[in-house]
């Protein structure tokens, strides 16, 4: 069971000091150092949080704190801050307000723990999941950025703001983390280049040198050692308890988690190193001839560096340094610059360029953890301003910072006392006014428009003339010489004019928090933030991405000669429209308060906390709140929560709401001195009052749950009940269908059964009927039959005696008549046999008495006669048919008549291999000596490449041309012809490939019997002039390509140039022609020619390798050569497949 529990549980002092009793000063800071001395930092007014620096680490921050606090009334737990978080973030979440956090307290007093907190126990408790843990990853990991690049230690604080922060963080209406926006408010930027004694620069400068690498530092060209930098102050360089390289560390860590990329931090870094360096440039003074000094940089080394990391070019930002431009509309004057001319520039430039690079971390951080989705957000802000600041020695910064810690006083005041008691007032509660300081009439004497400082301060930096810190102190003198809050020496109020505390060169204001004294020097310099423009030139002329990003006035193209705004009207804006941003929100406050001076744990210093009690206005917020009512609630609202704790409210109220609210609360019967009814809100006088409602509603809230609870199961139930009815009357109906089914089945067949056997018992019976009906029928036509059959027989036997008699009569004829025949064929035999001896002998006898006859014609060797003349006849007939089938006349035709007879067979082969001889002459001497000498070209050709070279084949149906540029009738080439004194065999461009690049270069190839020439395409100009003799040897690649190396003889006049490697895509003719020429000029027998996919080739001096490679196949484009290194040339060619 939940234990409950209650603010005033084992209380130390009083944990809520409106409780507090007797209410004095004094009690009050005795309750607070009671609740401090036992460890309780955490002390509330009413819904406001005081919080104490404890200046140690306290075992109160834990996950089991976190869970503690979770989900728990604000009143129920012991103060902590995680009580606020809780309130502000279920508010956010349950009813839809956007809440913001308003953490204030001096310089010290743990602001920016307490905002740590808060957002650290929100992440906690809000919901879970990739996405949403990335988020919440990336809003908590942005703090130690813009800590590194924000913080410093003071002499109040180690880890100081020195700017204001102003961080929403947006949730889904599940009330998870989507993501957030931070806003800056005015970098104190003079710390860049000096810091008071006991402080530091920003804490990035040394942790870059304590933690980065020895690799990065070199890459950054800077020094491990903090005293070689004029910027880095060195009596505080290293911090007790702050660790610069494992913070730095930290930082590399946060800015990847928050999106930076490798370059961007890179950039970042190397900004940050530029400012160092620049810290570094010293100047001397240059005398010049008009008698004025000019500065000149003393060692460039620092310059050089610097702007060898930004990308500047250093002759621009030396010139920059040395002279200033001032444009006026159409004139551009340009002046020199004395050395505290250069100075002032120097460090103006590493002011802007630091506090432009904070900024740009700001836009950074936000464009990495704004939310995706554009729809409307809840929003919890947590507000993180420098906290209020007297120095011993105050400038422009500490007015800027304590003027926006008055207008937070303002808001304080205006939302919780002002506000308070003025709703009273509305309300027509009975109510005491209760006395309070209003510091509007402070943040007028800044602000106003007319005549508030900031006005005074933009008018005297904008009037002509000559214009000082001091001419604007005289100003305020006169403007603000009445106001009662401001105080000078000048002054017409004679009042401080003996005041010695209050130096001549200095003005007073008695802030909310105390009287604090400005020096004016610097406050125009400051207010004007003034660049020249010859610098933010030189910086957007720079070749670094981030800087030019940077300085954009810089962009000649975007000269504005208009002013830029003043940073204390920037200020002042961004101020405004602060204040109007947390106007619209629901506040929670956390006062900061600090125990004592010295950074130390366990030490309460009573002045300082009484001085700050005082000036946060914390007794006027205790009287406030007991006075008045500690809850309030329009009517509306409060019925529709509470209305279920009464039966006549509840479901439904129909009269008017406040009735409504009356009626609940009479039935309830609270006591009347505990609430009071307003115009439009009821007023709840005590916490415990409002819990005991919470208490009794969430009561109520659990039995309506019980009964939606009740009604769902009975629903679910009943649907399931249902669901089960139907099922089973569905599943009986199917089971009956079933059963009748079979029982109709068993009937069925055993009908069946009983059927076939009376059909069969009938059927048997009809059957043995008609059996015996058949057997007596059967028995009749037996009987019958064998009668008739005895008849017959005895008819048949009759019939039978009578056809013997009749046949044998028959027969007796027959043989007679037979007889007769044979004895006449046998006489007609004989007579024919005779006829035809007679007709034989005849025949003899003629034949005989022809060959007496011829014989006396015929000689013996008749025989051998008439074979030989057949024979002829034979031959003759075989040439006139071969003369008639005679195949064609051309040398390559292969048909041939066939044999006749086989006897010819070799004279038919003979006479076929005579006749292509003969067609074979006659083709021949039909040729020209032109012609011949091209077929002999041909043939040499087919020689040297056949099965060697690709490209042949394709070059065999070409002929040769030999001149394909008609060098002697082209005019172009008139004198290129004429240079020639012999006849040009061949005339051809060709590609004269160069060794560097590998790219052809046309060239005219001449032939002629004793040179070959290179000449320039267009003009026809002789390059290269090569006796034949002098070429040892050509060089081509077995692939389909143009390419061939000239080799020449070692030692020749033409070899100083070396060989030439040309491409032509008359290869073929080119190499057989030279080849041809070459051998008799040369007069030996052949020419080399090296077929080879890898040979050398002499340029010059070296010796450069060709190779030939088998590259993708293409369309159109032929080999393409490439320059690989020096001593290879690749060509590729495209493979024909
Ligand atoms: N809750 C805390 N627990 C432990 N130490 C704390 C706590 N709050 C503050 N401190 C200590 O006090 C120091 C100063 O706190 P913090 O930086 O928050 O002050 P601040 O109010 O933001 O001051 P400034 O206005 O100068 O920025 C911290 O560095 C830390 O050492
Ligand atoms: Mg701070």
């Amino acid at each position: 069971m939940e234990v409950k529990t209650s603010l005033l549980d084992n209380m130390i002092g009083v944990g809520d000091m409106v409780l507090l009793e007797p209410l004095t000063e004094d009690s009050f800071i005795e309750n607070l150092r009671n609740r401090f001395d036992h460890n309780e930092i955490y002390t509330y007014i009413g819904s406001v949080v005081i919080s104490m620096n404890p200046y140690r680490s306290l075992p109160i921050f834990t996950p089991e704190k976190v869970e503690e606090y979770r989900n728990r009334n604000f009143y129920e737990l012991s103060p902590h801050i995680y009580a606020l978080a809780d309130e502000a973030y279920r508010s956010l979440r349950d009813q839809d307000k956007d809440q913001c956090i308003l953490i204030t307290g001096e310089s010290g007093a743990g602001k920016t723990e307490a905002s740590k907190l808060v957002m650290s126990y929100v992440a906690a408790v809000c919901g879970k999941g990739q996405e949403v843990n990335k988020v919440k990853e990336q809003l908590l990991q942005s703090n130690p950025v813009l800590e590194a690049f924000g913080n410093a230690k003071t002499v109040r604080n180690d880890n100081s703001s020195r700017f204001g922060k102003y961080m929403d963080i947006e949730f889904d209406f599940k009330g998870d983390p989507v993501g957030g926006v931070i806003s800056n408010y005015l970098l104190e930027k003079s710390r860049v280049v000096k810091q008071p004694r006991g402080e530091r620069n920003f804490h990035i400068f040394y942790q870059l040198l304590s933690g980065a690498s020895d690799d990065t530092l070199r890459k950054l060209k800077l020094d491990r050692d903090f005293s070689k930098y004029n910027y880095l102050s060195l009596d505080s360089a290293n911090v007790n308890g702050l660790d610069d390289a494992a913070n730095f560390r930290t930082v590399r860590n946060a800015m990847q988690i928050v999106g930076f990329m490798e370059d961007e931090v890179q950039s970042v870094l190397e900004l940050v190193a530029a400012v160092l360096k620049l810290g570094n440039i010293e100047f001397k003074p240059e005398s010049r001839s008009n008698g004025y000094d000019e500065s000149r940089v003393k060692d460039k080394n620092d310059l050089k560096e610097m702007c060898e990391l930004l990308g500047i070019e250093q002759s621009v930002l030396e010139r920059a340094f040395s002279y200033r431009t001032v444009e006026a509309k159409l004139e551009k004057v340009s002046t020199t610059l004395n050395v505290s001319q250069a100075y002032y520039a120097r460090d103006a430039l590493a002011k802007n360029l630091y506090s432009r690079l904070f900024s740009w971390l700001v836009t950074r951080i936000n464009e990495s953890i704004k939310a995706q989705s554009k729809t409307r957000h809840k929003v919890m802000g947590v507000l993180d301003i420098y906290g209020f600041e007297i120095f011993e020695d105050n400038s422009f910064e500490q007015f800027i910072i304590n003027y926006c810690n008055e207008k937070l006083q303002q808001i304080f005041i205006e939302l919780t006392l002002r506000e308070e008691q003025e709703e009273y007032i509305r309300e027509d509660i009975e109510w005491t006014n209760i006395e309070y300081f209003n510091n509007a009439v402070i943040c007028d004497l800044i602000e106003n428009n007319q005549n508030g400082i900031l006005a005074m301060l933009d008018e005297e930096c904008l009037r002509p003339g000559t214009v000082t810190d001091i001419t604007f102190l005289d100003k305020l003198n006169t403007v603000c010489a009445e106001h009662q809050h401001f105080e000078s020496r000048l002054s017409k109020n004679s009042k401080f004019l003996t005041d010695h505390s209050l130096p001549h060169s200095c003005f007073r204001i008695q802030h909310y928090a105390g009287k604090v004294l400005y020096r004016v020097e610097g406050f125009m310099d400051k207010n004007n933030d003034l660049l020249y423009r010859d610098l933010s030139q030189a910086m957007y002329k720079a070749n670094h991405k981030l800087i030019k990003q940077l300085f954009p006035e810089g962009n000649p193209a975007k000269v504005n000669l208009k002013r830029p705004p003043t940073a204390g009207f920037q200020f002042k804006h961004s101020v405004g429209t602060l204040m109007r941003n947390l106007q619209t929100k629901n506040p929670n406050y956390i006062r900061c308060v600090k125990p004592n001076d010295k950074k130390a744990p366990r030490i309460f210093t009573d002045s300082l906390v009484r001085h700050q009690v005082a000036y946060l206005g914390l007794m006027e917020n205790v009287r406030v709140r007991r006075a008045g009512y500690a809850y309030r609630q329009a009517y509306e609202p409060c019925l529709e929560r509470y209305k279920m704790l009464c039966k006549q409210t509840w479901p439904h109220w129909k009269g008017p709401t406040r009735e409504g609210v009356e009626v609940l609360m009479a039935d309830l019967q609270v006591s009347t001195e505990e609430f009071a009814y307003g115009n439009s809100k009821i007023f709840i006088r005590n916490p415990r009052t409002l819990f005991s409602l919470e208490e009794k509603r969430r009561g109520c809230l659990e039995n309506l749950a019980a009964l939606i609870q009740k009604i769902y199961r009975g629903w679910k139930c009943r649907t399931h009940f249902l669901l089960l009815k139907h099922s089973q009357v569905v599943v009986a109906a199917w089971y009956r269908r079933y059963a009748q089914q079979k029982k109709y089945t068993q009937i069925k067949s055993a009908t069946i059964m009983v059927q076939s056997y009376s059909r069969g018992w009938k059927a048997r019976k009809i059957l043995r009927e008609l059996k015996h009906q058949k057997r007596c029928e059967e028995a009749a036509t037996t009987i019958a039959a064998y009668w008739h059959g005895t008849q017959a027989r005895r008819e048949l036997r009759r019939l039978k005696e009578e056809a013997r008699n009749k046949h044998a009569v028959s027969v007796i004829w027959a043989g007679w008549q037979g007889t007769k025949a044979r004895r006449e064929l046998k006489r007609l035999k004989k007579e024919a046999r005779r006829r035809h001896a007679v007709a034989v002998i005849w025949a003899y006898w003629l034949g005989l008495k022809v060959r007496r006859e011829y014989r006396k014609f015929f000689r013996a060797n008749a025989g051998r006669k008439i074979y030989s003349f057949i024979m002829q006849r034979l031959m003759q007939k075989y040439f006139l048919g071969l003369k008639r089938d005679l195949p064609s006349m051309s040398p390559i035709g292969g048909s041939w008549p066939t044999r006749p007879y086989r006897f010819l067979d070799t004279a038919h082969t003979e006479l076929r291999s005579i006749f292509h001889h003969w067609r074979c002459k006659k083709y021949r001497s039909r040729f020209t000596d032109e012609r011949k000498a091209v077929f002999e070209e041909k043939l040499q050709a087919s020689e040297i490449f056949k099965d060697k070279k690709a490209l042949y084949p394709s070059s065999v149906g070409q002929p040769f041309r030999g001149d394909y540029l008609e060098i002697s009738k082209n005019p172009k080439y008139q004198k290129l012809s004429s240079a020639m004194d012999e006849k040009v065999l061949l005339a051809d461009v060709v590609n004269k490939i160069n060794r560097a690049n590998g790219k052809g270069t046309a060239r005219i190839f001449l032939l002629t019997k004793n040179n070959f020439v290179l000449a320039d395409q267009k003009t026809g100009q002789v390059k290269a002039s090569v006796p034949l003799p002098d070429l040892a040897s050509i060089s081509v690649s077995t692939q389909n390509d143009g390419f061939f190396a000239l080799k020449l003889k070692e030692g020749s006049a033409g070899a100083t140039k070396g060989d030439f490697l040309l491409s032509s895509e008359h290869l073929i003719e080119i190499i057989t022609k030279l080849r041809r020429t070459g051998a008799t000029a040369v007069n030996h027998d052949h020419l080399d020619i090296d077929i080879s996919d890898e040979f050398l080739v002499q340029f010059k001096q070296d010796k450069v390798c060709v190779k030939f490679v088998q590259g993708a196949p293409k369309n159109g484009n032929g080999a393409s050569c490439k320059r690989k290194n020096n001593r290879l040339l690749e060509v590729s060619v495209p493979s024909t497949a």
